[in-house]
């Protein structure tokens, strides 16, 4: 064999061993079902097919209000669904979101603390977001 073939073969065989390596390591350790509960939504809630301006909405939303609120808007431990009953238009029109957003919240329906006045938003962002809200509320029978 000449020099340079058994160099090719020693290479090869170091692939093919690398590669069985690799195959057979453990699978890597499941989600922790703790942190999948703490970013869990309280209610489920159904996605309906969003129109360009009500996902420009949900873009605002999942940066100012989703970590209380939840992805979906289904809730979390730190805040309540807005897909609920509650937040329907006639009882909650689209002034209380301006204002939630303006100037916090203090606790009245539920027991998840004040909500602080968002940071960074403002009265066009807010309602691009309640866009967003009226349309997945909508969709799970809330109008
Ligand atoms: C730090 C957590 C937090 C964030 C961030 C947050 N909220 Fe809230 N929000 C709450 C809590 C808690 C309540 C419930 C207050 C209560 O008990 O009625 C609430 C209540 C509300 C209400 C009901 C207001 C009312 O008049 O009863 C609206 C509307 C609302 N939030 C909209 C928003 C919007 C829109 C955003 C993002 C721009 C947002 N929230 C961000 C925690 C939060």
């Amino acid at each position: 064999m000449s020099n340079s073939l058994r160099v090719i073969v020693v290479a090869m065989v170091a692939v093919l061993a690398a590669g069985a390596f690799w195959i057979s390591r453990p699978s890597p350790v499941a989600v922790q079902p703790a942190a999948q509960s703490a970013s869990a939504e309280t209610i489920a809630v159904a996605m309906p097919e969003l129109s360009a301006a009500e996902k420009s909405g949900q873009v605002r939303y999942s940066m100012l209000c989703a970590q209380c609120h939840g992805a979906n808007a289904g809730g979390t431990m730190q805040g309540p669904p807005l897909i609920h009953k509650i937040y329907e238009p006639s009882h909650h029109g689209d002034m209380a979101f301006l204002l939630a957003a303006q100037n916090g919240v203090r606790a009245h329906h539920w027991n998840f603390g004040d909500m602080p006045a968002v940071e960074g938003s403002n009265d066009e962002m807010v309602a691009e977001i309640v866009t967003f809200i009226r349309a997945v509320q909508r969709a799970n029978g809330i109008q």
